[in-house]
This record gives structure tokens, C-alpha cells and sequence, in this order.
């Protein structure tokens, strides 16, 4: 009850507020003040999506909603190596710049997404026959080049994303064949170098909870540290399926992450499911997006809870995994789903501590 009238005084201040800006030619404080990047202040966690380029720049209602409910903001896939060096020795950053801009002049900060990966790499790159020299020579440019290229702009970077199998075991890539285990350690003493300021992390799926795979990552933490590389957190994507269901231990997991010192953030969330959508699976998703959130929300450390797409018209998911879909907190109309309101109670919730 208690909190309940604390709820309602908080709403009529902003009734107050909103009446009291009333004369002022834009409704977008108003707005503001009802989004999700307004309840989450105070909260010590930052709320963000997942960012399409294009989008961006050719749907206005898109563009607002990233404006007026975020305050971190990811390219989806703007910075990733196929995009920013498609020839070598040529970059192209017009993307990721807007992106960039687009932040700035909104309040927001930047993830950077992702040096280090298997995927989406530039064709020049993975079909080629580099020595483990040349490699190690082109990955150290790469990580050089584009964080040098966005110096002081990238709060935290994706340096190494999917670096482990599901049983825990280093992923079979270019990097691994070519430069044994150690280009993890290179990669993140490189990024260290190239953009002291940016926070710098692991990221990866099946993580949420605690399994073969988060022990990897625990387990390579620890050693990083004990070495003096500069991670400086852990990634946990989110992309959860309601078909599987949802890990019972999230919030244990990401409280052994908190407890080795490193930030946490989740930085990749949706929550799937076959469709077609109905009443049920819609409040199963809501609690999905809440029990990660709370997650986050309960440790000291963690710094940042992101969507990947906050709108099913630009969601990844049907287009890769057949015959799901409704993954995101709005529809395709950009109209809120539970999942969104869930949210906005949870974060309002954390900012009443
Ligand atoms: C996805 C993008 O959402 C798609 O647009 C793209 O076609 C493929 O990549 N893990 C990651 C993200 O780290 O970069 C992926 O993003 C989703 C899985």
C-alpha cells in the first residue's frame, strides 16, 4: 500500500509537470517522461536496443521511439567487420557515424558491437590464405583502426563475442587455428591500448544461466584477471525461446559474474516464440524480459540492459529462425506489447529503492 501511494504521488508530479509544460511548443518532454530511458534513471542500470542502420535514417516513428525511450543505443550490425572494411584497406564508418551522431545529440551513450567474431566478417578476410602472422597483423589493425576511429566515443565495446561451444570448449575459428587461445588476452590488450576510456567485454548467448558454457566464461575471467588483461565485463545476449523455456538460475548467474568484479550488462535481449502469438506466450515473454532485467537489476555491477530491436518490424529473429517470431517489446506497428509495460513497471519499481 505504501508504495502504491508513493506510485500515485510520482504520477501526479508528472501530471503536474507535464500540465506545467504544457505552454512549451513540444510535446517531447511529455513524452520523455513516460518512456523507458526516464523510468530506469535512477536505477544504475542503463536501458538500450539494438540500432538498424537504415531504419534509423528512413522511418521517423522508429526514430523517435529510439530517441525517447533509450539512453544506450547498439548498431546491429553497423560496426561489425563486413560493414565498416567490406575491401581491405577501405573503410566505410557512414553508418556507424550516424549512429554515433544520432547518440550524441540524443543523450546517449554507445555499445560498440563487435571486433573479435566468426561471423560477419568481410569475404577478403575469411577467404583468403593469411599466415597466423598476417593474421594476427590484420586483427590487431582492425581492433586499431576502428576503435581508433570512434576514440572516446564507445562507452563499452564488444571485443571477443562467442568466443565458447555450448560445452565450454573455445570455439573452432580463423583466430583460434591461426593464433592459438592467446588472441583473446591480445585482443582485449589491444582494445585497452587503442581506447582506454571504453569498457570492455565478453559477450555471448546461452550465458543467462548457470551451465557448461557461463563456466567457461567464469573460469577465463578469472584467469584474465590474474594475468592483468583488461576485461572489464561480461556480456550476457538474452536471446531467449519460450519452447525451452527460461533458466531458473539467471539471477545466480549474473551474481557470481558481479562478485568477480567485472560489469555485467544484457545486452542482446528478446524472447521468442513460435507463432503465432497468442495471450499466453505474450505474458510468458513479459516475464522473460522481466526476470532478466530483475537480474540485472539486483547486483551492484551491472550496467546495462539492451534489446535487440525494441520492434518486431525489424526484429533478426523471423528471418533466422523458421516460423518464430513477436520476440520484441513492441509489435509491427511500434505499439507496446506487455513485455514493454512489464519493463517500465520493473525499472520504475528499481528506481524507488
Ligand atoms: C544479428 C543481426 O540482428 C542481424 O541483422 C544480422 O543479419 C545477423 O546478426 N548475436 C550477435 C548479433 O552478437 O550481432 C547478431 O545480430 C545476433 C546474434
Amino acid at each position: 500500500m505504501k508504495s502504491l501511494r508513493i506510485g500515485l504521488g510520482a504520477a501526479a508530479l508528472a501530471a503536474l509537470l507535464a500540465g506545467s509544460l504544457a505552454t512549451l511548443p513540444s510535446t517531447a518532454a511529455t513524452a520523455n517522461d513516460q518512456g523507458l530511458r526516464a523510468a530506469a534513471r535512477g536505477t544504475g542500470v542503463r536501458i538500450g536496443t539494438a540500432v538498424d542502420a537504415t531504419a534509423l535514417t528512413d522511418d521517423a516513428p522508429y526514430r523517435a521511439a529510439v530517441g525517447r525511450e533509450f539512453d544506450v543505443v547498439t548498431p546491429e550490425n553497423a560496426m561489425k567487420w563486413e560493414s565498416v572494411e567490406p575491401t581491405q584497406g577501405h573503410y566505410d564508418f557512414t553508418q556507424a557515424d550516424q549512429l554515433v551522431a544520432f547518440a550524441r545529440a540524443h543523450g546517449q551513450l554507445v555499445r560498440g558491437h563487435t571486433l573479435v567474431w566468426h561471423s560477419q566478417n568481410p569475404a577478403w578476410l575469411t577467404e583468403a590464405a593469411f599466415t597466423p602472422a598476417q593474421l594476427k597483423d590484420i586483427l590487431r589493425k582492425h581492433i586499431f583502426d576502428e576503435m581508433g576511429h570512434f576514440r572516446g566515443k564507445i562507452w563499452a565495446w564488444d571485443v571477443a563475442n562467442e568466443v565458447f561451444n555450448e560445452d565450454g570448449t573455445l570455439r573452432d575459428t580463423i583466430w583460434l587455428r591461426a593464433l592459438g587461445p592467446d588472441y583473446i588476452a591480445d585482443a582485449f590488450r589491444w582494445a585497452h591500448q587503442a581506447d582506454p576510456g571504453a569498457i570492455l567485454f565478453l559477450n555471448d548467448y546461452n550465458v543467462e544461466g548457470v551451465n557448461a558454457k557461463s563456466d567457461a566464461y567464469y573460469a577465463l575471467i578469472k584467469k584474465l584477471q590474474a594475468q592483468h588483461v583488461p576485461v572489464g565485463g561480461f556480456g550476457i545476449q538474452g536471446h531467449l525461446a519460450l519452447q525451452y523455456g527460461l533458466p531458473g538460475d539467471i539471477a545466480a548467474n549474473v551474481r557470481r559474474f558481479d562478485a568477480l568484479g567485472v560489469k555485467t550488462a544484457f545486452t542482446e535481449v528478446d524472447v521468442r516464440m513460435q507463432l503465432p502469438a497468442d495471450p499466453i506466450k505474450v505474458a510468458a515473454q513479459a516475464e522473460g524480459f522481466a526476470t532478466m532485467l530483475r537480474a540485472c537489476l539486483l547486483v551492484r555491477h551491472c550496467v546495462s540492459y539492451t534489446v535487440w530491436e525494441f520492434t518486431d518490424k525489424y526484429s533478426w529473429v523471423p528471418g533466422v529462425f523458421s516460423g518464430e517470431g513477436s520476440a520484441t517489446p513492441f509489435d509491427e506497428n511500434l505499439q507496446p506489447k506487455p513485455a514493454y509495460q512489464t519493463i517500465r513497471e520493473t525499472l520504475m519499481l528499481a528506481g524507488r529503492r
